[in-house]
């Protein structure tokens, strides 16, 4: 949606720039003085005629006159989204900006001033990260077959109990009608794709994941079954706990159940997030929580799951076992002062055995919330 207040704001400061008085101006463009006063404040907005005239007259494009800062372009065959991450990249060793540096037929590379340079390989901008060892989830994929047999396999009927997690999640993203969208620790995008399929708005989402091999998957997998051409996409592997942005970069940070993926880094993820979104932006996420710490069926699930590990994952399930205030204390520790929830789904009935059912997926008897956690600038939420 053009906002016409900020286009009035353009409009006056390129008038200026040019060294018109607005009844020079008017003059200039055969419309009335109240015509032009009206633009600038944004009470209305000029025809495409004299869009057309005042961009040649001031020698800037319409789209940068409707659009500002917002309004990206690709370069010879450099895409869109490439030009448009060369404004919000950092490099995540020295927090230098990158840009965009390409040469013939080179590979898009961007560099920062210190010399460090990351080049887009396979689709995906590679800093170089690598999978948690021994983790799972990704190395579950041998191949882009077997990562598309994962798309289309069942869903666990344990996630499907209780309300619709894609649509309590697009209620929020619809509200924001976010431009900029990074869904942290992204893995195949299971959550991601029932958004992108509802988007009706131009946006840029940038899926972060620490794993190049997901990726490039999902580059071939959003390109080909799951394309929309309001969404441009951007592929980074890169450590969400280190994220290559800038600040106040990103409307809205999305992630299904990314935060605990990440583990020991859950919590610098969640902060990396807050640093990276703009004032009033918000995190959208899932994240599962132990309903009551009293009650019988929390305190059978707890003992089961902490009787099947040990050492370093039983270090991580005694944090990450918390409910619903405990969690929102942590948010607002990071900088998320507003936190609002919804309940998808409470924790399953505990098995009366002696030996916890499951192997993987072992947060899957909790019960799963779904989030907004907003930034509000110092002041305004306390
Ligand atoms: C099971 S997926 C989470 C589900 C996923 N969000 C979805 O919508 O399908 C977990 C992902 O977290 C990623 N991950 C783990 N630690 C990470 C980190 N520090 N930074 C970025 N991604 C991470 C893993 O590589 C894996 O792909």
């Amino acid at each position: 949606m053009i906002d016409k207040m900020d286009v009035g704001k353009r409009l006056s400061a390129l008038r200026k720039r040019e060294g018109y008085s607005q009844a020079e101006f008017s003059e200039l463009l055969n419309v009335s003085p109240q015509a032009i006063s009206k633009w600038e404040t944004g009470v209305s907005l000029p025809d495409i005629g004299t869009l057309l005239d005042m961009s040649w007259i001031c020698k800037v494009s319409i789209n940068s006159i409707l659009e500002g800062d917002d309004y990206t372009e690709g370069i010879g065959n450099i895409g869109r989204e490439h030009v448009f991450m060369d404004k919000i990249l950092l490099c995540p060793q020295c927090r230098q900006p990158l840009k965009l540096k390409k040469v013939c037929d080179s590979p898009i590379t961007y560099a920062c001033d210190s010399g460090h340079s990351y080049a887009v390989v396979d689709g995906v901008l590679d800093f170089n990260t690598r999978e948690i060892p021994g983790e799972l989830w990704s190395l579950a994929f041998r191949n882009y077959e077997g990562y598309l047999r994962e798309h289309h396999r069942p869903q666990n009927p344990n996630y499907r109990r209780g309300l619709s997690q894609a649509d309590v999640m697009w209620q929020a993203i619809e509200k924001k009608r976010p431009k900029v969208i990074l869904d942290m620790a992204c893995g195949q995008g299971m959550g991601i794709k029932q958004q992108i399929e509802r988007i009706n708005w131009p946006v840029t989402i940038i899926m972060v994941d620490i794993s190049h091999r997901i990726l490039k998957w999902n580059k071939v997998f959003y390109a080909t079954e799951c394309r929309n051409p309001f969404v441009d996409m951007v592929y980074l592997a890169c450590d969400g706990a280190n994220l290559p942005l800038k600040d106040g970069s990103v409307d809205l940070v999305f992630s299904y159940g990314g935060y605990e993926s990440m583990q020991a880094k859950m919590m610098a993820g969640l902060s990396e997030a807050n640093r990276v979104l703009k004032d009033g932006g918000c995190s959208v996420y899932t994240k599962s929580v132990v309903e009551d710490f009293e009650s019988e069926n929390s305190k059978a699930w707890m003992n089961l799951l902490l009787s099947a590990v040990s050492g370093d994952e039983e270090a991580w399930w005694k944090k990450e076992l918390v409910n619903v205030q405990q969690w929102e204390e942590y948010c607002r520790a990071v900088g998320f002062k507003e936190n609002a929830c919804t309940k998808i789904y409470g924790e399953l009935p505990a098995p009366d055995t002696e030996v916890f059912p499951f192997e993987n997926e072992m947060a899957q008897w909790m019960a799963e919330y779904v989030f907004v956690s907003t930034k509000l600038q110092k002041g305004r939420a306390d």
